[in-house]
């Protein structure tokens, strides 16, 4: 396999009223040719941004992707995005949905052959006697099926997925990626999914790509995933090596997620707060902003300090 995506020295900085936020920096990863990435991280970490900006849907701020070899700039249908809901335009049919992109990408075709495009996918996903429904009448798991469908059928080389089965009961998911893994290994696509669900990773990934938490999130850790291909849910959990890796990607997103980047605190005054050395996570507990927040003092295991208004120690010294 050949290296399809080089995504090299990623950044992207939004804008907010209280100055530039730099929410990925550096993020870094060469994807090879029909390899399946999933992506997780905390929510709120950049997953989304990372994914937008290969999308060609977010501008980016820092760094470079090359894509198939060229520099990526913008949107194209060389690459199918599906969403965790799939915006079908309610007016329309699943049908004429899919349509809809395929007449944009073969429009040299014959009006036949698109016909049997769409039908061909539409009938892959399950939705050989439902194509002709609006998506009023679908039920949310059937809408997602017409989003992979408006995908596939775009014959797009990437494919980018942010959380499509985030919403769905797990009977549900678990049909999905067997219908996105089954078009997926038939197409011979590269995709890259972002995904919560760390069994989700497991059964469809070539490889888990852990991010950081953010600020300044990047890759944190790489995990690959070496099951046996086409794979079967039961033989995936039972496999000996299935459990331990489960258990590095929790302890991942647990512990050492934290361990990355810096101190930064966004600061509200009152307390001043100085941390000697070793790894401390901080709580930050008091402008509405931080709440909750868990920042990372210091890889290092330097002295920080920041000023914000109240804080807990959560976890001295990992
Ligand atoms: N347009 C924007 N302007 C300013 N900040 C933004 C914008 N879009 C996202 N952010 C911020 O960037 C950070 C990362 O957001 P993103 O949606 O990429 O996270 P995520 O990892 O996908 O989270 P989740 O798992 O909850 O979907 C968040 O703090 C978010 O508030
Ligand atoms: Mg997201």
């Amino acid at each position: 396999m050949s290296c399809f995506c080089d995504i090299n020295g990623l950044g992207k900085t939004y804008p907010t009223p209280k100055g530039p936020a730099v929410i990925v920096k550096d993020f870094d990863l060469r994807i090879e040719e029909g390899e399946f990435i999933c992506l997780i991280g905390h929510s709120g970490c950049g997953k989304s941004t990372v994914l937008s900006m290969l999308a060609g849907l977010n501008p980016i701020t820092e760094g470079v992707i090359i894509l198939g070899g060229k520099e990526l700039a913008g949107p194209g249908p060389d690459r199918g995005v599906v969403f965790q809901s799939p915006s079908l335009l309610p007016w329309l049919t699943a049908y004429e949905n899919v349509m809809l992109g395929a007449e944009q990408v073969y429009y040299t075709a014959s009006k036949l052959e698109r016909h049997q495009i769409v039908e061909y996918y539409l009938s892959v996903v399950g939705l050989a006697d439902a194509m002709h429904k609006k998506p009023g009448e679908l039920s949310q798991g059937m809408r997602q099926r017409v989003g992979i469908a408006r995908a596939f059928a775009l014959s797009p080389r990437m494919l980018l997925l942010d959380e499509p089965f985030g919403m769905l009961d797990s009977l549900t998911r678990y049909e999905l990626q067997q219908v996105l893994i089954a078009l997926w290994n038939r197409n011979s696509i590269t995709a890259v999914m972002v995904t919560h669900d760390v069994d989700e990773a497991l059964f469809l990934a070539d490889r888990i790509v852990m991010m950081t938490n953010g600020p300044e999130a990047e890759v944190g850790d790489i995990l690959r995933v070496r099951f046996p291909r086409p794979r079967d849910r039961k033989e995936v959990l039972e496999h000996p090596d299935y459990y331990p890796m489960r258990e590095y990607l929790i302890e991942y997103l647990s512990e050492r997620s934290h361990r990355r980047g810096q101190f930064k605190g966004e600061v509200d005054i009152h307390t001043q707060i100085n941390v000697a050395r070793g790894e401390n996570v901080i709580e930050l507990m008091g402008s509405r902003e931080n709440q909750g927040n868990r920042v990372n003092l210091d890889r290092q295991g330097q002295q920080a300090s920041g000023v914000i208004s109240s804080a807990r120690q959560v976890r001295p010294g990992i």
